[in-house]
């Protein structure tokens, strides 16, 4: 690529500075413009990451000719609102997980996509990253036969204040928005690659969980889904407590263990899955490198593919995003989570 992809990102948070180190690697694209709700925020990102426009506000960035793909990265209910405005400013999109709070805002920002012909993605990293797109071969080529049991666990023990995003509703906290969306995406990607397709959807769903007293949001929870083809699921998430974070998957012939699912090679060392066919005493390890730091491949994704507008699977496409906000409503619905602004 002869010219670099001109990128802003709205929002100074954790993750965005995350990507803007992560995109100063990549070799499609750069960024120009960083919007924030203060003129503070965005001075002290820009100074840090050499950003030539800086905006008191999300708009400045949307409203700056030169940027032609936005990261949005702001708090969970802001997604649907600023992804919207992007398309209509005829930005391309990379729109971070959860999507948006539930599916009835993701069709919105599916729609305003279409309606404007802009590129848009979910920003799962991790199924940007050739250890998903490898594991997914693995289950295809029948490498540990039928699959029979899935099982994924995201969560962490959240020490802050109630008030943090992570915790607060009015912020669309709990466990099932931040992390456990990771979970229903595997789930979803596995069952569809054991039917030869690139996702699938649960036939049943069933969870339990704890709601915290003090924001309301869910603290830890376990969901299980029958998937067709016999396909059973367990997942489990949580902000109250810590789990091992990885993924299962036990099939007729064997079985596959992935130690880091969700955050694989973050600087570009190799990731690596592990699979054992029935029988065998020892695995094997496959290991599979990019090199690339994890949110440089995700750039360098939006940029390859932006013509189509969509990335093709592993990434989210955005039928594979609907059908994840479906599942995130059940699973939240089962336990009783409805945000008061929903
Ligand atoms: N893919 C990943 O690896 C990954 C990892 C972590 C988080 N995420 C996602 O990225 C998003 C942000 O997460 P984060 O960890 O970066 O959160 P964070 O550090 O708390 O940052 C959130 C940012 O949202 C903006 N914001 C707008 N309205 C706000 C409000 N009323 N209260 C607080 N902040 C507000 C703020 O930026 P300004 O003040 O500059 O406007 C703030 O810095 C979430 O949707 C999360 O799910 C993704």
């Amino acid at each position: 690529m002869s010219q670099k992809l001109k990128w802003g990102i709205l929002s100074t948070g954790r993750i965005a500075r995350t990507f803007a180190r992560d995109l100063r690697e990549s070799r499609t694209g750069e960024l120009i413009a960083i919007g924030s709700r203060t003129q503070e925020a965005a001075e002290q990102f820009g100074e840090e990451f050499g950003v030539k426009y800086r905006y008191p506000t999300y708009t400045g960035v949307l409203e700056n000719p030169e940027v032609e793909v936005v990261y949005i990265c702001p708090i969970n209910p802001l997604h649907a609102e600023w992804a919207i405005e992007a398309a209509e400013a005829k930005k391309h999109i990379l729109l971070e997980k959860p999507f948006t709070v539930n599916v009835r805002e993701a069709e919105q920002v599916i729609e305003a996509a279409r309606r404007n012909d802009v590129f848009l993605m979910e920003a799962f990293m991790y199924r940007c990253h050739p250890q998903t797109k490898r594991l997914v071969e693995l289950i295809r080529e029948g490498a540990i036969g039928q699959v029979r049991i899935i099982q994924a666990t995201f969560s962490f023990y959240a020490e802050l204040p109630v008030d943090s995003r992570i915790l607060e509703a009015r912020l669309g906290g709990g466990g099932i928005l931040d992390v456990g969306c990771y979970c229903v995406s595997m789930c979803r990607l596995v069952a569809g690659a054991a039917m030869g397709r690139d996702f699938a959807e649960p036939i049943d769903l069933h969870a339990v969980g704890r709601l915290r007293e003090d924001g309301g949001v869910d603290d830890y929870t376990a969901g299980i889904a029958k998937f067709p083809g016999d396909i059973v699921a367990q997942f489990s998430c949580g902000v109250g407590v810590e789990q091992d974070n990885t993924v299962r998957i036990y099939g007729t012939e064997g079985h596959i263990f992935l130690q880091e699912p969700w955050v694989p090679g973050p600087q570009g060392q190799p990731a690596c899955i592990h699979l054992r066919k029935r029988g065998e005493k020892k695995g094997q390890k496959i290991v599979v490198t990019d090199g690339r730091r994890l949110y440089t491949i995700e750039a360098d994704l939006v940029a390859e593919n932006i013509a189509d507008r969509q990335a093709p699977p592993p990434a989210m496409t955005w039928d594979d995003t609907l059908g994840n906000m479906r599942m995130l409503d059940r699973w939240r619905n089962a336990i009783g989570l409805i945000y008061n602004f929903e």
